[in-house]
């Protein structure tokens, strides 16, 4: 068997993100080194209980989580999601509390550590704002070098925004610390809402985990309200796992189709405050271009997020 990848997960959960951790700790291919966690969905405290129980439901609080930024770089956040998430950030589940406390040194610390002690390079999937991600860079700027792979959920290169009509929710969150990253000329791939908003997780597939045992019954559990809220507001008959399709493609990197493109984050203040402007007229060479996501096989990513989850209590979908 080839090596397993070392990665580290930059979170702010947030149910999609439970789901996101939850399949990394089913997936061979990685190693989940260190969790670090970030404000976002919900305030700090509370995401990075999240990230403590949600290890624990797995089995595998031996996984460090620090903790990272409480707030965005420059401006507020100008509102949290609680109201897609949940109050508590797990839609209204509450997880046994993880006998792990939380690792002494900050999230920025930690991973400039590990970066710099890894004879292999490290895959990080960062899925919340990017805040702690724009800190390491100013911080460490030697330990953020030898990332060897930055996987962000993130950004839009078409599909317009979710949290407004322009911006997706985490570049939004802190639009300067994205801007920050995706110039940074670090090996990154944009996962946006352009290949996320395909990839549709319905109750067939959740259904599936969730017989699978206790780990994938209270997954499904922590998405009931997921699944309300895509119903009440989009009409559909499923969810969309951002975080997931993201760890999919840290996990089995190509399952998207990237594109290396120039992309800039409007960090101004007005209506387009957090878009991510992907410049689509061209191939980019530039030593700062990102590789973003463009094309996805919905049905293939869903099956794939469906059976990993379903080993978690040692099942074969
Ligand atoms: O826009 C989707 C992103 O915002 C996901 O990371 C989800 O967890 C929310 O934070
Ligand atoms: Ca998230």
């Amino acid at each position: 068997m080839t090596e397993r990848i070392p990665l580290v997960i930059d979170t702010d959960p947030g149910i999609d993100d439970a789901l996101a951790v939850l399949l990394a700790l089913a997936s061979p291919e990685v190693d989940l080194r260190l969790v670090t966690t970030v404000h976002g969905n919900v305030e700090l405290e509370q995401v990075t209980e999240n990230a403590l129980r949600v290890l624990h439901l797995a089995g595998r609080s031996d996984v460090p989580v620090a903790v990272g930024a409480r707030a965005s770089l420059i401006h507020p956040q100008p509102e949290r999601a609680g109201h897609v998430h949940g109050a508590a950030g797990l839609g209204g589940v509450e997880l046994p509390p993880s006998p792990a406390g939380v690792d002494p040194r900050p999230a920025v610390t930690a991973l400039a550590e590990l970066l710099t002690a890894s004879p292999t390079p490290v895959t990080v999937a960062a899925i919340g704002p990017l805040t702690n991600i724009a800190l390491l860079l100013a911080v460490h700027p030697e330990a953020a070098a030898r990332i060897g792979r930055l996987v962000v959920m993130g950004g839009s290169a078409g599909r317009g925004g979710n949290v407004t009509a322009a911006a997706e929710f985490n570049i939004w969150s802190d639009p300067e610390a994205a801007q920050a990253v995706f110039g940074a000329g670090l090996p990154t791939v944009m996962v946006g809402l352009d290949v996320t908003l395909p990839t549709v997780l319905t109750t067939d597939g959740i259904d599936r985990f969730a017989a699978a045992g206790p780990v994938g019954r209270t997954a499904a559990a922590i998405l009931q309200q997921y699944v309300d809220h895509a119903k009440d507001v989009y009409g559909t008959p499923g969810v969309v796992v951002h975080d997931a399709l993201a760890l999919t493609e840290a996990i089995a990197p190509g399952t998207l189709g990237t594109v290396r493109r120039d992309v800039v984050v409007d960090t101004t203040l007005g209506a387009g405050r957090g878009q991510t402007l992907v410049d689509r007229r061209s191939v980019s060479a530039s030593a700062t271009a990102v590789e973003v996501a463009e094309t996805v096989d919905p049905a293939s990513a869903v099956e794939f997020l469906v059976q990993r989850l379903c080993l978690l209590d040692g099942a074969r979908a």
